[in-house]
């Protein structure tokens, strides 16, 4: 049988710096899409990289003495290294400087050349050498490039265009006919915006050789190099066609050979680099016949005290430091629950503090800490599974309902990305379990009614196994500590095959994709672990020396 099937990606970022905090975000995001659908039991390719052609990364290697090539070959081992850390379970990595990369670019600006879809002209403009890129006269301010506020020289030169011009009221229709192409809805109506009320101009893709030589040359005209995006864009094609065949990675599984992996499901980037994908990036697979991405989603930026993160103010965020301080699991989770995907967010330590203490010490340590004492101390770790619920009052039916809408809703927020919002009823779910031991008092039944609390512990059992299953995706560390520690199996099969299992997929309606298995029962004994405590409470602020 044929699975389902998802491809996801991250922007590929510059080897000319170390990645921060904007980074690791992006990345993560695509993480938890990645693990959500692997526990699904979808087919997934998870896909990021580096972008390591074009004058930022020369100039960097430069000032190094290096070349660039080598710089880049040192700098992809800090990105490598921090997934690794935080836990990154991409199936694979693309490098730019990959040669069968090129080979492809060089194939595809072959094809639109003799289409006629890329054409030289001689063209006169402001150049902002650090963004790579042409201003017109009408937007440039005061001499300066409107987007990074640095100075822009006027440059007369002959370089290849890409008509991109023609494809205007195409993609006006294409956003309008798919309202899920651009997400949120508020970037979506910006792009919109932009294209309703300005003409789409073409798009200049060389740079002459004399003025910057690290790029994939242009196949029709050595004297050239592509412009650093249309190389970098394509790799989320390029890498379906060569990158998706080797992978080695124990969760692969049944990887077809040549399988085609495009379109994507989704773009994940931020907002910063919408327009390249949304105008430059559709316009260019129009022009090749390829299929476009089912959805770009453009996340908001961290700050820092509400001022933008950068070098120069030397308030940059190193994840290496918060995983050290914190682990990966906290970063994970308070980046996902403390802002909603898609708007910008302040970093803090104090909230992120407060997030450990309140919601995973305290709420979720505690339900679980909870639990398994009560089944050590009354039944020395082992969960009679040979018992029936017992919904005798109203509560508890009402309880029972409640978890089922809320679980039910949770499948909008995945399709939405609302990331904070699935976080949100996990934690909902979370305290009327807390309510729930509370209400039921075990430690009553444990002197009156032997078979009642049996009952009981089984029910709060077979409902916590849904800690695990949502948490997994956001934080799979903890989430295989608490799969332990309930004694759900774990044998030679991956934790996300295992997961799969408590999942109930609807295949009749793509919009119901899943629900929560409430009626699976384990065939082996079930073995409680109480372990090490998962979150303990962090006392004191870190200060910064
Ligand atoms: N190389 C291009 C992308 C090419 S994709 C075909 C690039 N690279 S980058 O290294 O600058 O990475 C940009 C991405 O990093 C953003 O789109 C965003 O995903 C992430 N972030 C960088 N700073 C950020 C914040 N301060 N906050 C959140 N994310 C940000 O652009």
């Amino acid at each position: 049988m044929r699975k389902d099937r998802f491809y996801i990606t991250t922007p590929i970022y510059y080897v000319n710096d170390v990645p921060h905090i904007g980074h690791a975000y992006t990345t993560i995001a695509a993480d938890v899409l990645a693990r959500y659908h692997r526990t699904l039991g979808d087919e997934v390719f998870f896909l990021t990289g580096t972008d390591e052609h074009g004058q930022k990364v020369q100039k960097a290697a430069e000032e190094k003495n290096r070349s660039p090539k080598e710089h880049a070959d040192i700098m992809v081992e800090n990105f490598k290294k921090l997934w690794k850390r935080l836990d990154i379970s991409n199936e694979n990595f693309i490098r730019t400087t990959d040669e069968d990369h090129k080979k492809i670019v060089k194939e595809l600006l072959q094809r639109l050349y003799e289409k006629g879809k890329i054409v030289k002209r001689s063209y006169s403009g402001w150049y902002c050498t650090p963004d790579e890129r042409f201003w017109t006269e009408k937007e440039i301010i005061n001499g300066k490039c409107p987007d990074c506020g640095r100075s822009v020289e006027h440059i007369s030169e002959d370089n290849y265009f890409f008509r991109m011009s023609e494809y205007q009221g195409w993609l006006i229709d294409h956003i309008k006919k798919n309202p899920g192409y651009i997400m949120p809805e508020s970037r979506k109506n910006e792009v919109l915006g932009f294209l309703e009320n300005q003409t789409l101009g073409d798009l200049c893709i060389s740079r002459p050789k004399k003025r910057l030589e690290w790029g994939i040359p242009l196949p029709f005209d050595e004297d050239y190099v592509t412009y650093v995006w249309f190389d970098a864009l394509l790799n989320y094609y390029s890498a379906t066609k060569y990158l998706s065949l080797n992978s080695e990675l124990p969760w692969v599984v049944d990887r077809t050979p040549n399988s085609d992996w495009w379109p994507a499901d989704h773009h994940i980037i931020g907002k910063d680099i919408l327009t390249t994908h949304s105008v430059y990036w559709s316009t260019m697979l129009q022009a090749l016949d390829l299929p476009l991405p089912k959805n770009i989603f453009a996340h908001g930026w961290w700050t820092r005290e509400g001022r933008k993160m950068s070098k120069s103010l030397g308030n940059v965020i190193d994840p290496n430091e918060i995983i050290d301080r914190y682990g990966t699991d906290a970063l994970r989770y308070f980046l996902f629950r403390e802002v909603p995907f898609g708007l910008d967010g302040d970093f803090s330590e104090e909230a992120l503090i407060k997030r450990v203490n309140t919601d995973l010490a305290n709420d979720l340590g505690n339900l679980l800490n909870r639990f398994l004492t009560m089944a050590e101390k009354y039944f020395d770790g082992i969960i009679d599974t040979d018992v029936s619920f017992q919904f005798s009052n109203e509560d508890q039916r009402n309880f029972m309902y409640f978890v089922m809408n809320v679980f039910g809703d949770v499948k909008k927020y995945w399709a939405n990305l609302s990331f904070n919002l699935i976080l949100e009823s996990v934690w909902i779910f979370i305290n009327d379990q807390n309510r729930l031991i509370a209400s039921t008092e075990p430690w009553k039944l444990e002197k009156t009614d032997s078979r009642a609390l049996k009952s009981v512990m089984f029910k709060i059992w077979n409902l916590l196994r849904l800690l695990p299953v949502s948490l997994y995706p956001f934080m799979p560390k903890t989430a295989e500590e608490i799969w332990k520690n309930l004694g759900l199996k774990k044998d030679n099969r991956s934790l996300e095959k295992e997961i799969s299992q408590h999942w109930i997929k609807h295949k009749e309606d793509p919009n119901t994709v899943t629900f929560f298995n409430f009626n699976w029962r384990p065939e082996y004994k079930i073995n409680i672990t109480k372990g090490e405590q998962l979150f303990p409470r962090i006392e004191k602020a870190w200060q910064r020396k």
